[in-house]
């Protein structure tokens, strides 16, 4: 496959403080991209300066071989992007709003393309209203709407279905996956595991400016299925020697808990623990296995760099 953007040795600062940091990525064509990370890790500053919307402090993007600061006209027409935040104009009709997205990127009115937009996203009802009057989850509808209206090769999608409930985030999941059945090249962010592991070929992790880890998503997913897993012990544990080495095991609640991290159901590592504690006399009196967040994942992988 073909990369069609790359980044390269992308930094960003803000006065003294670096959102971004010597960021180097490349997007395949066609893939679906997922890009993930904690508030505040770069992940809206990094498409924005892929957008245009801000330039990088130093090092170069290129979208189809053309560079984001030098051929900005170029890479911005490939490039349909749903913001974060609704940066819309209340009083214009949902219908001209798309039309006036269209029109920015010089193309004819298309009343077709815009009402089959509306159409997928169950907004073609809402027409002629007035933006202000729609819920939350339709505004963000529209924004997805107003990204297409161009017919751009490239989606960017910055949290897309952040607040919005279950049967329209599924229905958010169709249109991504129609995109790309279209050919187009899709990037999103999101805070949620599911939909990057419904949606995405391939996963980034962002921390601090940082990508920490990039993978397909298969592997990646195999990660986030291993649980943590508490064992509340029956007594105190003053020898914790034998368990020293094991970056993954914590003693917490002074010395009556073990945590965890990173157990997977089919390994026997729990059984070799509880093992261990009761040749030394300890016993358990529960074993607690959670699922692991994405903040338990990312705060693992900033761990082991
Ligand atoms: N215009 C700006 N001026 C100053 N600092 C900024 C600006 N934009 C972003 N930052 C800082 O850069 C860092 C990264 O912000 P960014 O919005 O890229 O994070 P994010 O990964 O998108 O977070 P979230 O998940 O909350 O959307 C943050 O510390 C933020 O405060
Ligand atoms: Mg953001």
């Amino acid at each position: 496959m073909k990369n069609l953007i790359s980044i390269e040795n992308v930094s960003k600062t803000f006065g003294k403080y670096k959102a971004l940091n010597n960021v180097s990525l490349e997007i395949e064509k066609g893939e679906i991209f997922a890009l993930l990370g904690p508030n505040g890790a770069g992940k809206t500053t990094l498409i924005s300066a892929i957008c245009g919307l801000c330039r990088q402090s130093s090092g170069n993007i290129t979208v189809n071989s053309f560079n984001t600061v030098t051929h900005y006209k170029e890479t911005r027409n490939q490039i349909g992007l749903v913001p974060q935040e609704l940066p819309l104009d209340g009083f214009e009709s949902v219908y001209n709003s798309c039309q006036f997205s269209r029109g920015l990127f010089g193309l004819k009115e298309s009343q077709g393309h815009i009402e089959n937009i509306l159409k997928a996203l169950s907004l073609f009802d809402k027409r002629d209203e007035q933006i202000f009057g729609l819920s939350g989850g339709m505004k963000r509808r529209l924004l997805i709407a107003k990204a297409l209206a161009h017919e751009p090769k490239i989606l960017f999608l910055d949290e897309p279905t952040a607040g919005v409930d279950v049967s329209l985030r599924r229905d958010i999941w169709k249109l991504i996956e129609d995109q790309k059945k279209k050919g187009v090249t899709i990037i999103l962010t999101t805070h949620y595991i599911e939909e990057a592991e419904q949606l995405a070929d391939r996963v980034g992790i962002i921390n601090s400016g940082e990508i920490i880890l990039v993978n397909n998503k298969t592997a990646l997913m195999s990660e986030f299925s291993k649980k943590t897993t508490f064992i509340r012990l029956n007594k105190k544990l003053n020898d914790h020697s034998f368990i020293k080495e094991n970056k993954r095991i914590s003693i917490i609640e002074n010395g009556m808990t073990l945590k965890l991290v990173g157990i997977n159901n089919t390994s026997n590592e729990l059984q070799a623990l509880v093992n261990s504690l009761s040749q030394r006399g300890i016993g358990f009196t529960e074993i607690n296995t959670v699922d692991n967040s994405l903040e338990d994942i990312f705060l693992d992988l900033v761990k082991a760099q």
